[in-house]
């Protein structure tokens, strides 16, 4: 899959996820199989540029090619220049949220709230797209709601405005995320463009992956929650898509290995008191399958320290294997 000059290593992508895929999450999953990722959405507006968590939001320090880095706004004026902003910061593909739902975002008109105003879609499309010279993507839902799934026209829109690349979640905006998501609409927009798209949507096992991909005709698929607590997922399904049989899920040494030095690097990224709380996150999806760790999860949402996270970890994982010889 090519996005503007960049060849993606595999087909399969993270999808951006406010408050989960930030740097250390990214890493972990692109050391993972992830061909391709995206920051959590960072907001146009100036005046929280200078925010922490826009700060931690724009550091893409280290990371692998292609950096894309996701705006949310609905000023035109404003999207280009964090677009600007971003690409002097190292932003080699600027992706443009309309695909978002929560209240915080559309109650300003933002997100996928936009995808009811196609004059403002266009305006947006056409800012950014001149204010620099990168590729843009853009990230939709199928519409604003069920009687009004205009993702085609949108996407139609999209490609003559010079992006290079779509993302589609197969979810109106009204529909939040409820109900299924649904891949018709997504095939109907492959059929009527010829950039590339991904399929998004309730992705979370190998056959589903082909079997979107096959449905829909898209290019490249992303997985939002199905790689939360399991960024394996990203090498399980680039196996199956490419040799067509299912990859064992990690073991258990892997997933405590996998664990801290996840975790280690979200205490070094956000300090040991942010990075703690992050963290707490990220196991509690990481555990919450796993038969025998409801005890230690409870213990470990209330730990403070990175040490005691480390230690309560190791001994819930030793007593595991120690279980199972
Ligand atoms: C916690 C959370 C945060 C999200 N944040 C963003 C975001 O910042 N930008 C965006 O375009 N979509 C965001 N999304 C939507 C996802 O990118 C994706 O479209 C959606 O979760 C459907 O894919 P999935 O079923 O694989 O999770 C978010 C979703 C979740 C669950």
């Amino acid at each position: 899959m090519q996005i503007g000059p960049y060849t993606l290593t595999n087909p399969v992508a993270l999808a951006p996820m406010a408050g989960v895929t930030d740097r250390p999450f990214r890493q972990l999953c692109r050391e993972l199989g992830a061909g391709y990722v995206v920051t959590e959405m960072i907001a146009a507006d100036p005046s929280l540029r200078d925010t922490r968590k826009s700060m931690w939001r724009s550091d893409f320090e280290g990371e692998a090619t292609p950096v894309a880095v996701q705006i949310a706004g609905s000023d035109p004026e404003w999207l280009a220049e964090a677009a600007r902003y971003n690409v002097e910061l190292g932003a080699q593909i600027i992706d443009i949220n309309m695909g978002c739902p929560v209240k915080k975002v559309c109650k300003k008109l933002a997100g996928s709230a936009l995808l009811s105003n196609l004059t403002l879609v266009e305006q947006i499309l056409d800012a950014v797209v001149t204010a620099v010279d990168v590729p843009i993507t853009l990230k939709i839902r199928t519409g604003p709601h069920s009687e009004n799934r205009n993702g085609v026209e949108v996407a139609k829109l999209a490609e003559q405005c010079g992006i290079s690349a779509l993302a589609v979640h197969g979810r109106t905006r009204a529909q939040r995320f409820r109900g299924e998501a649904e891949y018709e609409t997504i095939r109907d927009i492959c059929d009527n463009i010829s950039i590339p798209v991904f399929a998004n949507g309730d992705v979370t096992t190998a056959r589903q992956a082909r079997d979107v991909l096959a449905y829909t005709g898209a290019d490249g698929l992303m997985v939002g929650r199905g790689a939360q607590g399991n960024p394996w997922i990203f090498r399980e399904l680039n196996h199956f898509l490419q040799h067509g049989e299912e990859l064992a899920p990690p073991d258990a040494e892997e997933v405590h290995t996998v664990m801290t030095e996840h975790l280690a690097r979200l205490h070094r990224f956000y300090g040991e008191r942010t990075g703690v709380r992050v963290a707490r996150k990220h196991i509690g999806w990481y555990l919450k399958d796993r038969t025998g760790s409801k005890r230690v999860l409870y213990d470990l949402m209330r730990v403070q320290t990175a040490e005691e996270q480390f230690r309560l970890l190791e001994q819930h994982f030793l007593t595991k294997s120690k279980m199972a010889a």
